[in-house]
């Protein structure tokens, strides 16, 4: 989007009420004939505006688009999103953010995409990502921790998810370990972390974010290994995609700052608390087999989970499947 018209639309959403072609001109300092254009591309682009002779103009709606510019306007972050790259269609927002790293992008660096056509799951599957109804994400952090500590971070945005979620909806996620969010037991984002690193420390940490927003039944893929649903689906309300990008990018600055300030400490304790599994018994089952019951105490700071079996025993577990009993 053309920066004037980046501003017209912040003069809209400043000034209520119809605003006047010739004072567009004047805060813009261009002719009426530039601002007629400005207004014509914004409609081409999907924001209904509204022209009334001797009133002006007025934003009646936008579009449910995720415009680099109009997120930007929307964070109080310092951090995350201080350089934002958009992308209509990509093959994997995690690829770009991993390229653009490579390539000594900043920290925070924010790469969105409206679709995917080769979006990447956990266990190398693929992450159903069409266009126009989801959150697809990637954002590059390049915190001072030991390679074995950055699955912190993938706790970390899996906290920063479920306080998008409350913030934007009505609805009240779960997360399941190690990193599914889930509401009323069904898949509803997933996160994919990815990292370069030396033995003593890591140049950078991607961390990858889908979350299913709007997205209807039939656009899920029918080969799911696990049910799965959309924040629509579960709210029967629509979600504005830029506020809930905006408020994801500025819970994840937040927690990102605590981080560095306190470490995985506090992280840790809101991600236990917000655990479907917290303090219950489950049953932990690799490939399908099951294979240990016990009481599910937490994660450790690896990421590993923390399971008491009858016998009292501490066993820390690091791949496999859990369900509560
Ligand atoms: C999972 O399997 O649960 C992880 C899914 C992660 C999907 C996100 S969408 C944005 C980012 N880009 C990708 O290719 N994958 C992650």
């Amino acid at each position: 989007m053309h920066q004037k018209a980046g501003t017209i639309l912040h003069l809209f959403r400043t000034e209520d009420g119809y605003i006047s072609g010739e004072h567009l001109s004047r805060e813009l300092g261009v002719s009426r004939t530039a601002i007629w254009k400005h207004i014509t591309a914004l409609r081409n682009d999907g924001y209904h505006i509204e022209a009334v002779p001797s009133r002006g103009y007025r934003l009646v709606s936008s579009p449910d688009s995720i415009d680099p510019l109009e997120v930007n306007a929307r964070l109080v972050s310092t951090k995350v999103g201080r350089r934002l790259e958009f992308m209509k269609v990509t093959a994997s927002t995690n690829a770009d953010a991993f390229k653009l790293a490579e390539d000594g992008a900043v920290e925070g660096t924010v790469v969105l995409a409206d679709a995917q056509t080769g979006g990447k799951g956990r266990r190398g599957r693929v992450w159903a990502s069409p266009a126009g109804v989801n959150l697809y994400c990637s954002i590059v952090l390049r915190p001072a921790i030991m390679p074995h500590e950055a699955p912190q971070l993938t706790f970390l945005s899996a906290v920063a998810v479920a306080r998008a979620i409350e913030q934007t909806t009505k609805l009240t996620p779960e997360i399941k370990w190690p990193n599914d969010l889930l509401i009323d037991g069904k898949k509803v984002a997933g996160l994919l972390n990815e990292m370069s690193a030396e033995t003593d420390g890591i140049n950078f940490v991607i961390l990858g974010i889908g979350v299913n927003l709007n997205m209807t039944s039939s656009e899920f893929p029918d080969d799911l290994r696990q049910p799965a649903t959309s924040l629509f689906l579960e709210s029967g309300a629509r979600v504005d995609r830029l506020l809930f990008t905006s408020t994801l990018l500025n819970e994840l600055d937040k927690l990102y700052a605590d981080f560095l300030i306190h470490g995985f400490g506090p992280v840790r304790e809101e991600w236990q608390r917000r655990c479907n599994a917290n303090g219950r018994q489950v049953l932990v089952s690799d490939s399908g087999t099951e294979c240990t019951g016990g009481q599910f105490i937490g994660i450790d700071s690896d990421g590993a989970m923390l399971l008491r079996t009858e016998d009292t025993i501490m066993h820390r577990i690091t791949c496999g499947d859990v369900r509560v009993i």
